[in-house]
């Protein structure tokens, strides 16, 4: 981790152009699909990430040849799996289970690491392991490991308990070669795996996907083909620059935002009283606080993502009255509150599910809702940052405080955002890394 922290005199308002960089959550997963073929792919608008690092390791070492800079395209070219058993890399995170289906192809057997992940409740991946179980696959928990071997991959009908983004990636990644069809039921749906199939059909595979009834249906190939596809921008990008526009009375134009993907965000952005303005080529936000109460539940896609509470949460900070968020995605992502109450929010959270909704959390003692009482005024602080999405709340609530802040553990923050601190001081901020 690094021992970098950003230092922020808050206050300042945020002001001018940023540009969105491709979505790491779309990127990865296509880096392990170029792992299908042993034709080269090419990846253009690639973000520059701690994540797209360690999924570039992982192919390094499984054989594959990247050539490529941020922003430009990437070659992937991996004519031959030297090794399918990698047990461990330098740095975790969730994609190398992702990369079993692939590896399995090709060579029958593989070995990925234990998962890692921002810590932001019970992950299991119970669902990948079932289905990949249902597809012939046998897998083994090892101490630092998971092993899989399958003699023939075959397709299956799949009902997910709930719409899980990993492990439909996980049944997209292995179904595509598989022999027969498979199908799932309540699949995940975002424009990031829409993004993933996108991809996949242009190598060749057959896919069907209707996101409005959360089915996918596949017909196994024998073989996929090189491609050249471009990475969707990065939702989250736009929420967090977003945020950190309207918290601190800006007016920041996004270049490249797309508003596919963002009406859940844009609603919410609109309710709380924010502006923003749809241009062919981004997406200007601005406004000034206070802001509107306004009451959220956070859901899978078409909803409001999970990853988008936490910055607006710091927004909700700034409106009038009593706002209301119901996190029904992941049991413990409040992790963050706590600080951001020590720099004068309000914020409570609780295990009841708030807002009239009953979810799945329902009854267990997991604290996945929050009651916000504005508007606060915010001051610097001392802050040590948990996980991803949390630390992007940090530094939003950084930059509208008074005085100064010190985050550190800003490698979390480093695997989500590239140049973060550049950027933001490009808008005006008065942010540097030591
Ligand atoms: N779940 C299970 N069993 C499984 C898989 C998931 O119970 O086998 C549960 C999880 O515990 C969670 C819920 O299902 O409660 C949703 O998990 P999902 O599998 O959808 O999430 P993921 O694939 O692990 C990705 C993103 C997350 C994002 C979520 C939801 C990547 C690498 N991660 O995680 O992004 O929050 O989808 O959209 O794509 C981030 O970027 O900061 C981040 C955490």
């Amino acid at each position: 981790m690094s021992g970098e922290r950003f230092i922020i005199h808050g206050g300042r308002r945020l002001e001018g152009e940023t540009a969105v960089y491709g979505s790491k959550n779309a990127a990865t997963k296509m880096m392990v699909a170029s792992l299908l073929t042993r034709e080269p792919c090419v990846l253009e608008n690639m973000p520059l990430s701690g994540e797209t690092d360690i999924t570039r390791e992982l192919c390094e070492r499984i054989g594959s040849r990247i050539t490529g800079e941020e922003g430009s395209r990437w070659a992937i070219h991996t004519p031959e799996i030297e090794t399918s058993v990698v047990p461990e890399l330098s740095r975790k995170n969730r994609i190398p289970i992702l990369a079993l289906g692939p590896l399995l192809h090709r060579k029958g057997f593989a070995e990925v690491p234990v998962l890692g992940g921002c810590p932001i409740g019970h992950r299991p991946i119970n669902f990948h392991l079932e289905a990949l179980n249902r597809m012939g696959v046998r897998i083994e928990r090892r101490t630092h490991s998971y092993y899989a071997e399958a003699d023939e991959i075959h397709g299956a009908d799949l009902v997910f308990p709930f719409p899980s983004v990993g492990a439909t990636e996980s049944v997209l990644l292995t179904g595509v070669l598989a022999k027969g069809k498979t199908t799932i039921h309540n699949a995940a749906a975002e424009p990031e795996i829409m993004n993933l199939i996108g991809m996949l059909r242009a190598m060749g595979a057959d896919i069907q996907a209707d996101e409005m009834r959360r089915e996918i249906h596949m017909e196994g190939v024998a073989r996929l083909t090189g491609v050249s596809v471009r990475v969707m921008p990065d939702r989250n990008e736009v929420v967090s620059f977003a945020a950190a526009a309207l918290a601190t009375d800006g007016d920041v134009f996004i270049r490249d935002a797309d508003e596919g993907g963002m009406e859940a965000f844009l609603e919410a952005v609109r309710a709380l009283g924010g502006m923003y303005e749809i241009r062919g080529d981004g997406i200007r936000f601005f406004g000034h606080r206070p802001y509107r109460r306004v009451s959220i539940q956070t859901a899978p896609h078409p909803g409001f993502m999970t990853d988008w509470q936490q910055p607006f949460c710091v927004l909700l900070t700034q409106a009038e009255g009593i706002s209301l968020i119901h996190e029904t995605v992941y049991d413990d992502r409040f992790g963050y509150v706590k600080d951001i109450n020590r720099m004068g929010a309000d914020i409570a959270v609780t295990d009841e599910c708030l807002g009239g909704e009953r979810c799945r959390f329902d009854g267990a003692t997991y604290n996945h809702s929050a009651r916000i009482t504005g508007s606060t005024k915010l001051s610097g602080a001392a802050i040590t940052v948990p996980d991803l999405r949390a630390g992007m709340a940090h530094v939003i609530a950084s930059l509208a405080a008074d005085g100064e802040s010190v985050i550190s553990g800003i490698g979390h923050i480093d695997r989500g955002y590239a140049r973060l601190d550049e950027r933001l001081r490009a808008l005006g901020a008065d942010i540097v890394r030591k």
